[in-house]
């Protein structure tokens, strides 16, 4: 039977486009083996419990709750986090839109917000406010308001179906 706090399991992933080989507690979640083995400190690990969606990153294209997964899970798996789609670029325009529209404050849950709406515009290029609101319902904002977050997305939805930059 294994020990989920004593057990070590051997793990080969892709963490920001890089190779990653390394040995884990059993029961180490993802977010703190990226925040604390990985030194990537962008996605914050808040309730851990799967609700305010603070520690949002992407594995295998899909956007997950890195507390609600074992690092032990992600063998195997391309993991990005914001540090990674910051550097290739992938979401300036989103970045630059949340600026110009005052959508963060203190910034806490800007990452997961950032990684959660390009999940919904990769699948959904033109998303309805409605739509915007459902998709990042999972993540929780405790200084802006949402109003000024779905002005962005919507702002850079916009901007992409014409090509251009927010
Ligand atoms: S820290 Fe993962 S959802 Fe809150
Ligand atoms: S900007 Fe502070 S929690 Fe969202």
């Amino acid at each position: 039977m294994t020990d989920m706090f004593r057990d070590k399991i051997d793990i080969s992933l892709s963490v920001n486009g890089e190779p990653v080989e390394a040995r884990v507690p059993a029961g180490q979640h993802l977010i703190d083996f990226l925040r604390l083995d990985q030194s990537l400190t962008g996605a914050h690990a808040s309730c851990e419990h799967g609700v305010c969606g603070a520690c949002t990153i992407r594995v295998d294209g899909q956007a997950v709750r890195g507390c609600l997964m074992l690092a032990a899970q992600a063998d195997g798996a391309d993991v990005w986090t914001i540090e990674g789609l910051t550097d290739r670029a992938e979401i300036t325009d989103l970045q630059d839109a949340f600026v110009a529209r005052n959508a963060l404050q203190c910034g806490f849950c800007t990452p997961g917000m950032l990684v959660a709406a390009e999940d919904l515009l990769s699948r959904n290029s033109q998303p309805s406010r409605e739509e915007i609101r459902e998709h990042l319902s999972g993540n929780y904002c405790r200084c802006t308001g949402y109003e000024a977050i779905v002005d962005a997305v919507e702002l850079v939805a916009r901007s992409r179906a014409k090509g251009g930059t927010a």
